[in-house]
């Protein structure tokens, strides 16, 4: 499969969540080989969109020169898009939503309705294309968190989506969480070994996968207790 990662952390590899793209991915090769390619989206140069709807109206052509024109290459290239990043502020981190905004191009101004809503006419060709989502956050609980990223991931890409949401995730660069984070990432190990055999993880992998690693309470007390310190 060729699989094309977006990490939209600025903190690069050094991301946490990263780290369970990374348990991701090795689950999807111990079913056969992957050829893997990760785009830092924070090193490259992406314009805004600035909303003239030219790549629309003229055949895909954005009226930037910039590194968005490869990447638009790579994604048609692709048969799998890993949208990896930290929550922030109940969305993705600003750089990759821009990238998200200039995928526009994909599309022509042409509406049509699907299942009750509107969405544009495709004017390339991605049905082929598969999501995944990998999200993880700061604060231990998941709900009143992930549910704006998640309606937006879900209605960017209505078919064939996969959404992996981990709470408490700073645990991941900890060396004394380990006993933790460990199991953790073998579970997102296993989804990716799932993955790869049916292109779907099971909602069960997914639920246990979603809940925090320790008790919400000892979480914000560790947090709490190492503030300032
Ligand atoms: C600007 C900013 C906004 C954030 N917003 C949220 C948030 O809305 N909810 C949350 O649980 N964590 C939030 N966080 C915490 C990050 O999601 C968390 O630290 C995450 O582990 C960082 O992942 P990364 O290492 O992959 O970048 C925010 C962090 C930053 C820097």
């Amino acid at each position: 499969m060729r699989v094309l990662v977006l990490n939209g952390s600025p903190k690069k590899g050094n991301s946490d969540t990263i780290k369970m793209t990374k348990a991701f991915l090795e689950g999807m090769k111990d079913k056969g080989e992957q050829d893997i390619t990760i785009i830092d989206v924070i090193d490259k140069h992406i314009e805004f969109c600035n909303g003239c709807f030219n790549c629309m109206l003229n055949g895909g052509n954005c009226i930037h020169d910039d590194d968005m024109r490869e990447i638009l290459e790579r994604i048609l290239e692709s048969d799998l898009l890993i949208w990896s990043f930290p929550l922030y502020c109940y969305g993705m981190p600003a750089p990759l939503k821009n990238l998200l905004d200039r995928t526009l191009p994909l599309s022509s101004l042409a509406m049509q309705k699907v299942n009750g809503r509107y969405e544009h006419v495709a004017q390339s060709d991605f049905s082929h294309l598969r999501y995944i989502m990998i999200c993880g956050c700061g604060f231990p609980n998941s709900k009143m968190n992930f549910e704006p990223a998640v309606r937006q991931f879900e209605l960017c890409f209505p078919c064939n989506h996969t959404i992996i949401t981990v709470p408490e995730s700073p645990m991941f660069s900890a060396k004394e969480a380990d006993i933790v984070t460990l199991p953790k990432l073998e579970e997102i190990r296993r989804a990716g070994r799932e993955y790869a055999e049916k292109q779907m993880v099971s909602p069960s992998l997914i639920d246990e996968i979603k809940k925090p690693m320790i008790l919400e309470e000892q979480y914000a007390a560790i947090v709490n207790g190492s503030v300032g310190k």
